[in-house]
């Protein structure tokens, strides 16, 4: 049941993700945009939300030092798994017990606005038990069959792309991991399936996730258009 809920807000952020798709071959959390590795970019950007009390990150196991190292001493860094909800389970055993908020973020969003990381926490606080930042799909999106033939065209009209950070109270993101699935691309379908009422918030471009080469481009040109006055770096 939905009440509110105060406390401190910790976020976890899985980081331990090969890329792939990016392709370069690194741990994609570790790939620099402007010189700098993505989730450096990505921490710093929680960090200015006022909110945030507490970051751990789950690296790739093998760059566990690499990554304390540039992330500096108020970061907690652990190993993490070989699937995305392995790697927030690695992170949440290590979360200060006096963290009632959770929210977990991708490392492979660098620049998420810090307006988007209140809007969740606060209505988080205000009662919901999960939150997730969404943007309306701006294409017809179709299901495909693997020989390429469209099986359905989707109404858009009732589409979302989700984003990160997501939020839960801590118990009940803690009673969804509990169940060691390892399937899910994000922590919100975990609480879907306990049958809990997941909310959303308006998210942002700027949190759009580095998934393809081409999203370095796009990463580095939202750097660009930052103004200097407003960097952190
Ligand atoms: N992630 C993680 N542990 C894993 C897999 C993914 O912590 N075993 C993290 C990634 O580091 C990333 C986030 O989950 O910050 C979202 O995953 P995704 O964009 O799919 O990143 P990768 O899995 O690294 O990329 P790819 O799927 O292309 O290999
Ligand atoms: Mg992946």
């Amino acid at each position: 049941m939905d009440h509110p809920v105060s406390g401190r807000v910790g976020v976890l952020v899985p980081a331990a993700g090969r890329g792939e798709r990016l392709g370069t071959g690194a741990a994609k959390a570790l790939c620099e945009i402007a010189g700098t590795p993505m989730l450096v970019h990505a921490v710093r950007s929680l960090a200015s939300a006022a909110s945030v009390d507490t970051v751990v990150v789950a690296a790739p196991p093998e760059d566990v030092e690499a990554v304390r190292a540039v992330l500096g001493a108020d970061i907690l860094v652990v190993a993490g798994g070989d699937s995305r909800p392995e790697s927030v389970r690695c992170a949440l055993r290590v979360l200060p017990a006096e963290v009632d908020i959770v929210l977990v973020h991708d490392a492979a969003r660098p620049f998420v606005p810090p307006s988007v990381v209140e809007a969740v926490v606060a209505a988080v606080r205000a009662g919901h038990d999960a939150v997730v930042p969404v943007l309306p799909v701006p294409d017809t999106v179709k299901r495909v069959a693997a020989d390429g033939r469209v099986i359905e065209t989707l109404s858009r009209a009732d589409l979302y792309a989700a984003q990160t950070p997501q939020g839960f109270r801590r118990d009940v993101l803690a009673a969804a991991h509990a169940k060691s699935w390892t399937d899910a691309t994000d922590d919100a379908l975990l609480v879907e399936r306990l049958g809990i009422p997941v909310w959303t918030v308006p998210g942002a471009a700027d949190a759009f996730k580095v998934t393809w080469p081409e999203d370095l481009l796009r990463a580095e040109a939202v750097l660009a258009a930052t103004p200097v006055a407003d960097r952190d770096a």
